[in-house]
Parts: C-alpha cells; sequence; structure tokens
C-alpha cells in the first residue's frame, strides 16, 4: 500500500487527476470505477481542466459507477447519476453509452443487481477504482456488517451513512433507506485501487481502515489485502498514522 500525505487539497486534487490521466494516456480505452461524495469533486475539477487543455482524452474509455440511492429517479438532484453528470460526464468527452451507474429507479432493484454485475462480468476488470471512505469504513455502500457481499446488492443504509449524506437533500428524512452497491468482490478485483480521504472527522476511521485489523466490521480494512492500492490523504486525515 502506497499512501502519499498532501498538505494542500490542491495537491491531492493534482496528484489524484494526475493518476488518472497517466493511465487514460497510456491506456485509452481504461476501465474507470468510479465514486461520488465530496471526496472526489476536486479530483473531477482537476479531471475537466486537463481534458479541457486536450492533455487527455476520455473518447474511449469506460465508467463504472460504484452505487446509486434506491428509489431516486435520475433526474433527481441528489441522484449519483445528476452528481456524475454535473462534476465530470458532461464536461469531458466520454462516450455517454460507456458510462455506467445502478439504475435507483428500476422497479425490481435485484434484477438490477443481475443487470449491473452481468456489464461487469462483460469488462473483466476495472482498471482503476476511485473510492472515497464512510465514516464508519464503508466503501461505496458496503457497510459494516457480519459478512460482506461480493457482487452489486441492494444495501440498508446505516442511520449515521444517511446523516452524513443529508447535506445534499433538502431535508435529512429525504435520504433514501437503501442503496445498490458494488460488492466488495468487485472492488477487490480491481487491477488499481485510488483511495482518497480528507478531514479530520475522518482520521480515526483512516487508522482503523489502513492499520487496524483486517475486518468486515471495518469494509476498507479489506484493501489491506489488495497488492495495488494508493492512498491519497490531507494531512489532516492521515494524522493520526
Ligand atoms: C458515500 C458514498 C461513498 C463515499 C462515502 C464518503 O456515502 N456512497 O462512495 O465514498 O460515502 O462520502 P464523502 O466523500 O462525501 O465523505
Amino acid at each position: 500500500m502506497n499512501i502519499l500525505t498532501f498538505r494542500s487539497q490542491d495537491e491531492l486534487n493534482k496528484a489524484g487527476a494526475g493518476i488518472i490521466t497517466g493511465l487514460l494516456q497510456t491506456n485509452p480505452k481504461a476501465c474507470l470505477g468510479l465514486a461520488t461524495g465530496g471526496t472526489p469533486v476536486g479530483i473531477y475539477r482537476e479531471l475537466v481542466e486537463t481534458c479541457r487543455q486536450g492533455l487527455v482524452s476520455f473518447s474511449k474509455a469506460s465508467a463504472f459507477n460504484l452505487d446509486e440511492y434506491v428509489g431516486l429517479d435520475r433526474s433527481h438532484p441528489a441522484s449519483y447519476y445528476t452528481f456524475m453528470q454535473e462534476h465530470l460526464f458532461s464536461h469531458v468527452d466520454i462516450a455517454p453509452e460507456r458510462c455506467h451507474i445502478p439504475d435507483g429507479s428500476a422497479p425490481d432493484p435485484e434484477a438490477e443487481c443481475v443487470r449491473y454485475d452481468s456489464l461487469l462480468e462483460e469488462i473483466g476488470q476495472i482498471d482503476l477504482q476511485l473510492l472515497g471512505l464512510g465514516h464508519n469504513g464503508h466503501i461505496g455502500f458496503n457497510e459494516p456488517d457480519e459478512e460482506l457481499e461480493r457482487g452489486t446488492h441492494v444495501v440498508e443504509l446505516q442511520e449515521q451513512t444517511r446523516q452524513a449524506n443529508a447535506r445534499f437533500f433538502d431535508r435529512p428524512d429525504q435520504v433514501p433507506t437503501h442503496a445498490i452497491t458494488m460488492g466488495v468482490g468487485t472492488i477487490l478485483k480491481a487491477k488499481t485501487i485510488l483511495l482518497i480521504v480528507r478531514g479530520r472527522d475522518k482520521a480515526e476511521i483512516v487508522k482503523r481502515a489502513l492499520q487496524g485489523p483486517i475486518t468486515t466490521e471495518c469494509p476498507a480494512s479489506l484493501l489491506q489485502t489488495h497488492p495495488h492500492v494508493v492512498v491519497l490523504l490531507d494531512s489532516e486525515a492521515g494524522s493520526l498514522l
């Protein structure tokens, strides 16, 4: 595991975007696993700017997002579909048909998980999986549990997770109770994992995830078993390491 700590958000964003840009320059057809939440926003901003300058192209790349809320239509302002359009997809030259996000409004969410997994199986392996980290150690929406699921599945969100995401909704009670998430098996199958964490409020969970016991009660701790993980932290998130 390669852990890098940055003094400024700008440096962290440039480093994260640089890793993705470097991959696309050597492998234009790369399959990117993408994340939502506050953490990757600055990295997407850098990627948009790099693409605008003509230094990188997404035209042959494909993307698979980690998760989506169950019950939200794509057009909902807090859907991860809308998030990705706003922060990345509509600003770069990626082909819309190669941008994949679970459909949270599918009438049968279980069938949607099967559909998503079959798309993931077709591509075989994600080249680079971008991850943020939940305060409880979740990755994607894989919440701490006695057992973790390998593939895409419907998950009930923990109260702490719903509260942390309430800032994206008008009212806390609008945060959906369930989500569709890629499984930990798929995440760990990625060739490279790029974990990004910012802020003092994540320092304890960063320590548990990177240096604590490997346990399903902290899903991110399973990243310790992966052969190629790059972790980018701001100095606050890395302050307890
Ligand atoms: C959210 C998302 C995760 C994200 C994490 C951290 O609930 N499902 O993919 O990495 O929680 O979010 P944030 O970056 O906003 O702190």
